[in-house]
């Protein structure tokens, strides 16, 4: 009883971001049916499961890369997927922050040089303080090639929250980053969730990370359970 007045709480003080229906999807077999999920405003989502279990395609289909085989993604009261190519590239260019565990930097480029494109393309301001916590301000004017894999990866986050996306799609965010400095990345994705009212959507096989969010999804057996 309680849980569930807890959830109307939730509905009641925060609006909806985005929502997803009766998600499915296969390739060479089929990896989920009957999905249904929604994010909501300072609210964050963990989605765990096995290797190969179908998460990353789950977040492609969310954060506009993919269109499902059925089902719906609402964003801003419409399916993205009805939208023409045009509307749907200016969501994914202004709403949507996608991180991937293999971040798209340009390589021939300082570390500021990239977060100046997002400047460039977004019209915001970087946050400096942002390049402090994540520690990357003392490589800023080095060339993505020779950071390494944890400090291009903090670069890559620094440029996606530098346009300040209203959701946050994240794949594995932490995937190259020691312990310390992945808890260290969480706490900057909370805390920009709370400051600017974003949502934040986290794929990751590392159960500890997911727990950390207000609620935790397990994709098995081609369904969604939810197990927080
Ligand atoms: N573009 C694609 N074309 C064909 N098969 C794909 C494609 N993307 C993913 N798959 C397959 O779908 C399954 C789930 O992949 P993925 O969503 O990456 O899982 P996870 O992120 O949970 O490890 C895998 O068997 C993978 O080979
Ligand atoms: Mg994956």
């Amino acid at each position: 009883m309680s849980s569930i007045l807890e959830e109307q709480n939730t509905t009641l003080n925060s609006s909806l971001l985005l929502e997803a229906h009766n998600l499915n999807h296969k390739f060479d077999y089929e990896l989920f049916s009957d999905i249904n999920i929604s994010l909501y405003q300072k609210q964050s989502i963990a989605i765990i499961g096995t290797s190969g279990s179908g998460k990353s395609t789950l977040l492609n289909i969310l954060s506009s890369l993919l269109k499902p085989c059925d089902g719906e993604v609402i964003f801003d009261k419409k399916d993205i997927y009805s939208l023409k190519q045009n509307e749907l590239l200016k969501i994914r260019r202004k709403d949507f922050g996608i991180i991937f565990q293999a971040h798209y930097l340009f390589r021939g480029f300082s570390a500021l040089e990239n977060l100046n494109i997002a400047k460039f393309l977004s019209g915001n301001e970087i946050d400096d303080e942002l390049l402090e916590i994540l520690d990357i301000k003392k490589v800023i004017h080095q060339g993505i090639g020779e950071l390494s894999g944890g400090q291009q990866q903090r670069v890559s986050i620094a440029r996606v929250l530098s346009k300040k996306p209203k959701i946050i799609f994240a794949d594995e965010p932490t995937g190259n980053l020691d312990k310390k400095t992945a808890l260290v990345v969480m706490d900057v994705l909370f805390n920009y969730i709370k400051k600017h009212n974003a949502g934040l959507i986290l794929v990751t096989h590392e159960e500890e990370l997911a727990y950390k969010c207000d609620k935790v999804y397990k994709l098995d057996n081609l369904n969604l359970q939810e197990i927080r």
